[in-house]
């Protein structure tokens, strides 16, 4: 039973807060087919079309069983009439000729090979494409262009498109946690993202780190990073510094809210993980230079490059913060909007803010937030909107 549901009411809440989305599910082909459409519609710029294919998915994936037939949709909400169609076709035939039809466009593909670059975004892969550009090798020869951090994607492409494993996550864990605790021995360092999701795969590793002392965890990140890079741990970085102001910060207000940037002190990472298993006899550093996107040379190596994300909180925001942080993307968006619409409150990853009594709503934990959301509480593992 989902929250939110009534006697005559909808069977699935309207909002994916509202819901319990587990990571496994029953629907992956209908899924994955309204995905497909959804990021193409991104691709092309449609930001409402993508939504309203990423909302039906998300309904899809919170159901308790396999969808079998096409009056089953009736009683679900946010199910379009395209979505509905490419649900009535995949249920038919097992596969939509609209969907394989995206998936074997040369934009569709083009689009695709360019955003999984690090540091590309769909405008600037949009752009990419409009300009004739189509592979990883014209890329390579406009390397000058290109940022400090697209080029370290270009040239970790392979290894970053590898998922990351639990047990890779779990030693880079144990590297970050033996870095902060140098300097901050009552620091605490949390996974956070789809790890924390339950995924045993990611495609990085999301970290977060606060201090039960406030203003402790002031100046620790670069200290972290510099002990990291004097060990030879850093292939990449990128710092940001916290630009947060407290108390009330305006731009939290004026800014509307439902951002999900946010100002804490934080790292884009890319970090050199040695290979647990195989090539552990190497000699240290062999291949460690000139450029891997083509795939194998990743094998040859005894080590493989990973985005690491570290993000450092105060410890009065860390359950927002930890909140923030977990995901599902579209989890976090939907906590947003309900927050806004149904609660005229304003959440983000550092605090809560009440519109009507005009006060920000402290918690010290992520329970906390729900319940001032008026929401029952979605544990980590079934927020996979
Ligand atoms: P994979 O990494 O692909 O396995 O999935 P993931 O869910 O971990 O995705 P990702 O690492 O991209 O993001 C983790 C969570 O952090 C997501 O819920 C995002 O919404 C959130 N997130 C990512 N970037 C930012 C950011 O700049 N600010 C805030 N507040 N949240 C972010
Ligand atoms: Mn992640
Ligand atoms: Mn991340």
């Amino acid at each position: 039973v989902h929250a939110g549901v009534t006697e005559d009411g909808p069977r699935v809440a309207l909002y994916g807060c509202q819901r319990r989305t587990p990571l496994a599910h029953s629907n992956q082909a209908l899924t994955d087919a309204l995905e497909t459409l959804a990021e193409e519609a991104g691709f092309g710029g449609s930001e409402g079309r993508s939504l309203a294919f990423t909302r039906a998915a998300s309904v899809l994936k919170s159901l308790p069983g396999p969808l079998t037939s096409l009056g089953e949709l009736s009683p679900l909400p946010c199910i379009g009439e395209h979505s509905r169609k490419v649900i009535q076709e995949v249920l038919e035939d097992g596969v939509s000729v609209e969907v394989e039809r995206v998936k074997l466009s040369e934009r569709y593909r083009t689009m695709k090979l360019f955003t999984k670059i690090f540091g590309v975004g769909v405008k600037t892969a949009i752009r990419w494409y409009q300009e004739g550009l189509r592979t990883l090798a014209d890329l390579q020869e406009r390397h000058t262009e290109l940022t400090r951090e697209q080029q370290a994607g270009l040239q970790h492409y392979t290894d970053l498109n590898t998922p990351v494993e639990r047990s890779e996550a779990d030693t880079i864990e144990r590297l970050v946690q033996e870095a902060v605790w140098q300097f901050l021995p009552d620091a605490s360092v949390m996974l956070t993202g789809g790890f924390r999701r339950g995924k045993q795969q990611g495609h990085d590793v999301d970290f977060l780190i606060t201090h039960p002392q406030e203003d402790k965890e002031v100046g620790l990140l670069s200290k972290v990073i510099r002990w990291l890079d004097s060990q030879g741990f850093i292939l990449y970085q990128h710092s940001q510094r916290n630009t947060y102001q407290l108390p009330g910060d305006p731009e939290l207000l004026s800014s509307g809210g439902g951002s999900s940037m946010d100002r804490f002190e934080r790292c884009f990472s890319i970090l050199r993980l040695a290979r647990l298993t195989q090539d552990k006899d190497l000699p240290p550093g062999s291949g460690a230079q000139g450029i891997c996107t083509q795939g194998g040379c990743g094998a040859a190596r005894g080590w493989k490059a990973v985005r690491v994300d570290l993000v450092v909180a105060p410890f009065s925001q860390f359950p927002f913060a930890l909140l923030g942080w977990t995901g599902s993307r579209h989890f976090e968006r939907e906590l947003r909007r309900f927050a806004k619409h149904k609660r005229k409150m304003i959440l983000n990853s550092h605090a809560l803010y009440d519109m009507a009594q005009q006060m920000f709503l402290p918690a010290a934990s992520e329970e906390e937030i729900f319940q001032h959301l008026g929401l029952e509480y979605v544990p980590p593992t079934e927020r996979n909107a």
